[in-house]
């Protein structure tokens, strides 16, 4: 598996990614493009054999990460992808000097949730309705701890 920043072409194959995931907020390919302007926003993606495979999205600022969305294509799940994505997000976040990683999942997502959580995640709160006005969104974070 090989991690490298997202390119503009690659927004076809995250979109059909995005397609089948249930929770996933479907950006398409406008959105995935707005990501390319957006100067403190950066996408990697997961390669395996030549194809991506998982992307991640996520905005860097000077004290904090926010992780905005991560995904694997449904035939490579539980194959630790997604911790190789994760892994990433956290030495970019851990090279600027970001102590902390947000992110809000859907509360009903309980697979997304027991994959923050077994990265380290911890709940942090919660957003009452917050998606289509009818689930909650959970916040979580992680701390960014120095290299041993
Ligand atoms: C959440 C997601 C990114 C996890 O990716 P993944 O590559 O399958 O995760 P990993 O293989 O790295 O899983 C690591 C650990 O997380 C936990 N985990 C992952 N998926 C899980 C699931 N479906 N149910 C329970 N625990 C799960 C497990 O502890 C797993 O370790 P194990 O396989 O040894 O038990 C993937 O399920 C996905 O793309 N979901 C759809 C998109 C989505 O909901 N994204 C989050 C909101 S934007």
């Amino acid at each position: 598996m090989k991690i490298r920043r997202a390119f503009k072409e690659d927004i076809p194959r995250l979109c059909c990614i995005e397609e089948k995931c249930r929770f996933c907020p479907k950006w398409g390919e406008k959105g995935f493009k707005r990501e390319f302007e957006n100067r403190v926003s950066v996408t990697i993606v997961l390669e395996e054999k030549g194809k991506v495979q998982g992307f991640a999205n996520f905005w860097l600022f000077s004290d904090s990460v926010d992780l905005n969305y991560i995904a694997v294509a449904k035939e490579m799940r539980r194959r630790l992808a997604g911790s190789k994505l994760v892994e990433k997000v956290i030495e970019y976040a851990r090279k600027n000097g970001c102590r902390w990683i947000n992110l809000e999942v859907n509360r009903e997502n309980l697979p997304a949730v027991a994959f923050y959580e077994k990265i380290g995640f911890e709940k942090a709160g919660i957003r009452p309705k917050f998606y289509n006005n009818q689930y909650d969104a959970l916040l979580m974070k992680f701390e960014v701890k120095d290299e041993d």
